[in-house]
């Protein structure tokens, strides 16, 4: 499927069906720029009032980087996120010292300013300036996912990314109506939520995911599941030829397997020392093995170990000779560079 053969259809219907907003009437870079703020939060219809009246106390952008921070505070009132409001300020501070109070033209130069993300940069750059830059939002990404069937995970910074550099490979001359068209589409035709008006839609008889019948099953978002951390010191503790080892629980992760034992925390050599002597050893020696990490699905472990020498075996721990270790003993590779550190000392002493 040629992503190109959209521009014409949506351009005209764009044209036709485009909503009648104050900020497309003139899209001067501070209107468009305070626009795309609000509208990260809020609906068109919701920031309207908002907005015009944020234009009426602060015409400019000079009045913007004067104005008192209540006075801000005040115009953004039920918004929420002020700290987007606040970032506003201080980016109109940089762009009268630095731009002469005028917003660069450069996605990169944008990009750099406070408060004004990937996203945004694009959309001011090409709505406010026609620059040939691509604007992605949750609309274009739902609305380019459906157009080519596209399976990919739309909260993965890495799909994010490459939709822009399509898109960016497809920009018409009209680059600020072309991405605001494929914004309208997301938001009047290609609804989320089993919502989508395919008969009305101008590009139906391009998308993948109209002719296969799937647009509700697109877009996919899975986000990214925020990981467990947890800290263990890990105690490489040895008698002779023998190695402290023990064997996991029946169930849950890497169940039956055999480990070297942990403590619940991250301690340091002193701490460690203390408390294995309280618990009854006797330590001859004791050395750092150095942090390691190892992430699991769900559970990420921060570890430090120590190889620590022992007088005698202690503990309800197995004590296990190194080579039965290495020959019989399942591991898991969450102590490979512990497994590592251990078969060096071996090998050396
Ligand atoms: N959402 C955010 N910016 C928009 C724009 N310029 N047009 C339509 N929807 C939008």
């Amino acid at each position: 499927m040629e992503l190109v053969r959209i521009t014409t259809p949506l351009l005209e219907w764009y044209d036709k069906n485009a909503r009648v907003l104050a900020w497309r009437d003139d899209p001067s870079p501070y209107r468009v720029w305070l626009s795309e703020i609000m509208l990260q939060q809020t609906r068109v219809e919701a920031a309207k009032p908002y907005y015009d009246r944020f234009l009426e106390t602060l015409p400019t952008i000079q009045a913007l980087a004067e104005a008192d921070e209540d006075v801000l505070l005040k115009l953004w009132e039920g918004l929420g996120y002020y700290n987007r409001v606040r970032n506003m300020q201080k980016a109109a501070k940089i762009v009268m010292e630095e731009y002469g109070g005028i917003l660069p033209k450069e996605y990169d130069k944008l990009l750099a300013l406070p408060g004004i993300g990937v996203y945004s940069a694009g959309a001011i750059s090409s709505i406010a300036y026609n620059e040939p830059v691509p604007a992605v939002d949750g609309n274009v990404l739902r609305v380019i996912s459906r157009i080519k069937a596209s399976y990919d995970n739309i909260s993965s910074p890495a799909v994010m990314k490459a939709m822009g550099k399509e898109i960016q490979e497809i920009l018409p001359k009209r680059v600020g109506a072309f991405n605001q068209a494929l914004m309208e589409l997301g938001a009047m035709i290609c609804l989320p939520n089993g919502q989508p008006k395919c008969e009305q839609c101008p590009v139906n008889k391009i998308c993948q995911a109209y002719e296969k019948g799937i647009q509700n099953e697109l877009p996919v978002k899975e986000k990214k599941q925020q990981r467990k951390k947890e800290n263990k010191t890990v105690l490489l503790m040895m008698c002779k030829e023998k190695v402290a080892v023990r064997k996991r629980g029946e169930k849950g992760l890497l169940a039956k397997m055999w480990e070297y034992p942990w403590l619940e925390e991250k301690l340091s050599m002193t701490q460690c020392r203390k408390l294995l002597c309280e618990q009854g050893a006797c330590i001859e020696n004791m050395k750092s093995a150095g942090a390691a990490k190892h992430i699991f699905t769900h559970i990420e472990w921060n570890m430090t170990g120590y190889l620590i020498q022992v007088e005698k075996s202690w503990g309800d721990f197995v004590w296990m000779d190194w080579e039965q270790v290495v020959e019989q003993c399942a591991i898991p590779s969450a102590f490979s560079s512990y497994h590592e550190a251990l078969k060096e000392y071996f090998k050396t002493s």
